[in-house]
């Protein structure tokens, strides 16, 4: 039998859940453990909150310390960490893991391109890397793919690059309950517009990071990075989708721009537009330059799948990569790794 990797599960949230039912039903990897720290999920089993039939026994722990102590002959080959936006929220999750002999993945979005916003925390984890010889990652699907590292390989075959420009235009109606609350679904205009200046919902986070990842890995020398104001879209018809109902003239979503310039030219614009029932929903980079390449994927990537897929698939790459701290555009092309298993790499 081929050797699985194996894995724990930190942050049982919505994605957690589906992170952990998608490493139980993949062949080469395995779950050693599940930890959350919502006293509501202590002591549960996780075949009673994943939605389905799972193959596991697992119960739900809340004491990081204690799981990690319990593996400390014999720890888990990686962390993956879906417990917070905030790099300085889940910077000592992330010391105890590489502290404890794992390597570390984690879908919290400053840590995408964690450089520009936070330097002592990139250099303080890339020093703890390099004292464990562990290595850690922050990845998903955006940040830490669709709007940074896509465009940036995209880029790969064009001779001189003019601008570049990433829309994702997406219908938000079947993403994740808790997506659809972050940016405004149902939700009066004058009720976002408060939400988001008092951070009580926080519109799409990273867009920034992406923004920054793709100026320094092409050295295009921004001077002025900016995000504007997220803008709501208004209903002008009653939607229902599986989590929520937006009434006519309430919020359907947000538009957010970030933007990227040089002696007061634009070079990147990326544009996240997630509200519900968006028509036409797609995925689109455009560069411009010699030569232009424009690509535009129909129906768009569905965001909550992709970034368990992201996850799932760099297990073995960041087994595998030299201790320190990475950020995507620093591992070799990423791929499908569901047939990769311990004993192969
Ligand atoms: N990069 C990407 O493409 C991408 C895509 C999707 C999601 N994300 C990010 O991934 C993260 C997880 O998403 P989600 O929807 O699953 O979030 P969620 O529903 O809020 O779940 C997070 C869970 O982690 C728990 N938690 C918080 N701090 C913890 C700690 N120190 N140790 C253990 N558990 C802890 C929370 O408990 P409490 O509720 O008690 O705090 C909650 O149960 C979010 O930050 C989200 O923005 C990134």
């Amino acid at each position: 039998m081929p050797k699985p990797f194996r894995v724990i599960q930190i942050g049982f949230g919505t994605l957690g859940r589906s992170i952990a039912k998608a490493i139980i039903q993949r062949e080469n990897l395995q779950l050693d453990a599940v930890v959350d720290v919502n006293p509501e999920l202590k002591g549960k089993r996780l075949s009673d909150l994943i939605e389905g039939e799972i193959d596991s026994t697992l119960t739900i722990r809340d004491d990081l310390q204690q799981v990690l102590s319990d593996f400390k002959d014999n720890p888990a080959d990686v962390a993956i960490v879906s417990t917070s936006s905030a790099l300085a929220k889940v910077v000592p999750t992330i010391s105890d893991c590489l502290n404890a002999g794992m390597d570390v993945l984690s879908l919290c979005e400053e840590l995408s391109f964690p450089y520009e916003k936070n330097p002592e925390l990139s250099k303080k984890l890339d020093e703890m890397g390099q004292k464990t010889k562990k290595s850690i990652l922050g990845t998903g699907i955006n940040p830490g793919f669709l709007m940074d590292l896509l465009p940036i390989f995209l880029s790969a075959p064009i001779q001189h690059v003019e601008t570049i420009h990433v829309t994702r235009n997406m219908n938000s109606s079947s993403r994740r309950a808790a997506f659809q609350k972050k940016i405004g679904t149902g939700m009066t205009k004058q009720d976002f517009e408060h939400a988001i200046s008092t951070g009580a919902i926080t519109g799409h986070v990273g867009l920034v990071e992406s923004l920054q990842m793709i100026g320094d890995t092409l050295n295009m020398g921004l001077e002025h990075v900016e995000e504007l104001p997220p803008e709501p879209v208004i209903a002008d018809k009653k939607i229902v989708t599986p989590f929520a109902t937006v009434e006519k003239g309430m919020v359907r979503g947000l538009k957010s721009r970030a933007i990227g310039q040089k002696a007061g030219k634009t070079l990147i614009t990326l544009d996240f537009n997630a509200y519900a029932d968006a028509d036409p929903a797609y995925d689109e980079v455009r560069i411009d330059g010699h030569p232009s390449i424009h690509q535009r994927m129909e129906g768009g990537v569905h965001g909550d799948h992709a970034t368990i897929g992201m996850l799932l698939n760099l297990i073995p790459v960041i087994i595998d990569a030299k201790p320190g701290l990475y950020t995507m555009r620093d591992i070799p092309a990423p791929h499908n790794t569901e047939r990769i298993f311990k004993d192969s790499v």
